[in-house]
């Protein structure tokens, strides 16, 4: 059967391999709380209504969106999860001979859309664990189209200040589309507006997820903001009906439950400086997190592996993260406290026998 040469050249993104283990991981950053029970309850009855279609436009949801966050509902588009508003944009704003920037630690779903589209994906270089915005504004070339930031990042937890993505804006050519991928946003402590902002000046996208702070990753929900006249280009090639009806009722009842998802933010923040503290002591490297996320850096790769092993023994899977070039790091998800201290007792542990590695 015919097929475009671009499509066999593809590698297919790697799926997590949990070597069976069928039980929550600590490998995907999914929450460690169950949704809002409003949510729940507002799920239970849109099942009733399975029969129908969903709504396409995201009515409710996008309401629900702009009260709780102060945007512009007309600028909101909703997709199955941010993943495929990513895909959407990537195949939307690029293709062959264009470039898309991303900084060398950057969520590497990008890097297969970009294949997808045909476009070269450039990484940068990071200082420490850090998005540097003079590298990325030294990198960008006539052929570039899209620069891709995730702030906070994945896998590294770290994020920049809004003055750095607003400098960062206002240094790119206005042909250069930036999206600043906001998945851990709710983990930030920064004040979300400046970056909003960005939206209504044109040429910059911001999307977030149901997926982590909200703990709907099984519901598969995002969203972006998008400036009007990319926004309706993005439409275009959105699939109609993607947000499946449970999942818009669902989003819709947690996001408005501010108080909930306000708490799971703290507690989770709370267990994973803990964790950070204990690894610290433990003579590891961690960077400060503003996710749901902890990178844990080790002496070398056979201290990584071998952290990796002692946890799956003890049924607590980490995500390696060799794929983006880090063999002698984990990321590993926040998860209950009593998990956390779990980690922090094999990975002090094998710190104290290290002298074999
Ligand atoms: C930085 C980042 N962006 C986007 C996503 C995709 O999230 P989802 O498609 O579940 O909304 C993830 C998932 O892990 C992520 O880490």
């Amino acid at each position: 059967m015919r097929l475009f040469s671009r499509v066999e050249a593809i590698e297919a993104f790697p799926l997590a391999d949990f070597g069976g283990h069928d039980k929550p991981t600590l490998a995907q950053n999914e929450s460690a709380f169950a949704p809002s029970p409003a949510a729940l309850e507002a799920g239970r009855a849109a099942l009733a209504r399975a029969a129908l279609y969903p709504d396409p436009d995201w009515n409710e949801l996008r309401s629900a969106i702009a009260e709780t966050l102060g945007v512009e509902r007309g600028l909101v588009l909703c997709g199955a999860g941010s993943m495929d508003l990513i895909s959407c944009v990537v195949r939307a704003y690029s293709g062959p001979g264009d470039e898309i920037l991303a900084s060398a630690y950057t969520y590497l779903f990008v890097a297969s859309t970009a294949a997808q589209a045909g476009a070269t994906y450039v990484q940068v270089p990071e200082d420490d664990f850090a998005v540097s915005v003079d590298r990325l504004i030294d990198a960008v070339t006539p052929a570039t189209r899209i620069i891709f930031l995730c702030n906070p990042g994945n896998p590294t937890g770290t994020r920049i200040g809004n003055a750095e993505i607003v400098r960062l804006r206002a240094s790119l050519p206005a042909g250069v589309l930036l999206v600043v991928d906001q998945a851990y946003g709710e983990f930030d402590d920064q004040d979300p507006r400046p970056v909003f902002q960005l939206v209504n000046e044109g040429n910059t996208v911001v999307l977030r997820t149901l997926s982590k702070a909200y703990g709907l990753a099984g519901l598969r929900v995002g969203w972006g903001l998008f400036p009007a006249d990319v926004g309706r280009e993005v439409r275009k090639i959105v699939n109609s009906n993607n947000v499946t009806g449970v999942a818009l009722a669902m989003a819709t009842a947690a996001l408005q439950d501010r108080a909930y998802v306000s708490d799971v933010v703290r507690r989770t923040a709370a267990i994973r400086d803990r964790l950070a503290g204990r690894l610290r002591d433990a003579g590891l490297e961690v960077p400060s997190s503003f996710t749901n996320f902890v990178l844990v850096r080790f002496s070398g790769e056979a201290e990584a592996v071998l952290a990796d092993e002692r946890l799956r023994a003890g049924g607590l899977i980490a995500r390696k993260v060799a794929g983006y070039g880090l063999r002698d790091c984990l990321r590993i998800t926040i998860g209950r406290e009593e998990e956390m201290v779990r980690v922090g007792q094999i990975l002090g542990g094998l710190r104290g026998e290290s002298g074999a590695i």
